[in-house]
């Protein structure tokens, strides 16, 4: 391929959250440990463990201490939570996190529905959430929801996004997910916003953050790569979805990502094998097939060869 890609690129695993904050199934908290287990077992340099929000709002994350509590922390590997308030914040410093998540949004009604405040009302709630983290040494990373497409107000302009990334940026965020909530987004426009941001954020402190639910999230993450972004959110086996945007589906799954990026010779440091078997783990769980393309043909080979060697 001629043009320049990054030669690494970091793979963010968000299944535990992203993907099981949405599971109509109830997933046990010793699940949600077995599975980060064995994401941290496949090499995964950052693991998005659980989120510390309300369990009013969100139920399924309700028991996001036992399971900070319950996971062995490999030397090296992040894992955050999000939080959206302070409440949320003392949640994770009580947890010993080491890095948390803030998560705002491009328009006002997604805002409004994911957090109950309007865009200004977040940022006030940010700044002693950032500061307070910031002076307890914590890392915090920052998500622009909707910054494609919104399930309420539809097409995003890239201008509508530039101030929240610049303040989720001035105010001590180190990295930026740009988060297609929708799954609707296209290449085009992907690179569109990324030129637009990359005006006023370094675009290595960008990451591509795709839900898969029109099947446009690896065209996305490659359209992403050349424009020099090398860090991707992903969830393994395609689990979950936002319960505040109505009919969207799993992230990228990580099989996917971790294929396209095996075969374009880009560093990752996750082991393909050791990943399937976090997917197995978690699949066999749900009682339901990986939603991964990559996933499911290379376990498919794998059954072939044992009743070949038979
Ligand atoms: P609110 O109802 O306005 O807040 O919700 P409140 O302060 O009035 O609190 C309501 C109740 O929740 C109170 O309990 C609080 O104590 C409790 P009560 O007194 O009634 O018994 N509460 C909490 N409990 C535990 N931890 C907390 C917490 N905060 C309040 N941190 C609030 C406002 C922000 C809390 C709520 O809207 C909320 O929790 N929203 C989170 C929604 C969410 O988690 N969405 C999914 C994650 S974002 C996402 O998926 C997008 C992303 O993947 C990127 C992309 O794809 O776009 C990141
Ligand atoms: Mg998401």
């Amino acid at each position: 391929m001629s043009m320049q890609l990054p030669q690494r690129v970091k793979i963010v695993e968000v299944g535990p959250r992203d993907g099981l904050q949405n599971e109509p199934e109830v997933v046990p908290a010793e699940i949600k440990i077995g599975l980060i287990d064995r994401l941290t077992d496949a090499g995964l340099p950052m693991i998005e463990a659980t989120s510390f929000v309300s369990p009013k709002w969100v139920p399924r994350m309700a028991d996001a201490a036992q399971v900070m509590a319950g996971i062995r922390r490999k030397a090296g590997v992040g894992y955050p939570v999000l939080v959206p308030n302070m409440k949320g914040l003392e949640g994770a410093l009580a947890a010993n996190a080491e890095e948390v998540a803030v998560f705002a949004a491009a328009t006002e009604t997604f805002s409004q529905r994911n957090t109950n405040c309007s865009i200004a009302e977040s940022f006030e709630r940010f700044k002693p959430v950032i500061e307070t983290a910031l002076a307890h040494g914590l890392k915090v990373r920052g998500y622009i929801s909707v910054a494609l497409v919104c399930p309420y107000e539809g097409e995003v302009d890239a201008q509508a996004v530039v101030p929240v990334a610049r303040q989720l940026y001035d105010m001590g965020c180190y990295e930026i997910s740009l988060g297609d909530t929708t799954g609707a987004a296209t290449p085009g426009k992907t690179q569109q916003l990324i030129e637009a941001l990359a005006r006023h954020v370094p675009v290595n402190k960008l990451a591509g953050h795709f839900h898969d639910t029109y099947g446009q999230a690896l065209a996305n993450i490659l359209a992403s790569l050349q424009m020099g972004v090398a860090v991707f959110d992903s969830s393994v086996s395609g689990l979950g979805g936002c319960p505040y945007s109505p009919g969207a589906t799993g992230n990228v799954a990580t099989e996917d990502v971790l294929y396209m990026l095996d075969g374009l010779g880009i560093e990752t440091g996750v082991s393909m094998q050791q990943l399937l078997v976090a997917s197995e783990f978690i699949c066999g769980f749900l009682r339901r097939p990986s939603v991964s393309r990559a996933g499911r043909a290379l376990l498919a080979k794998r059954r072939r060869a044992a009743q070949a060697a038979a």
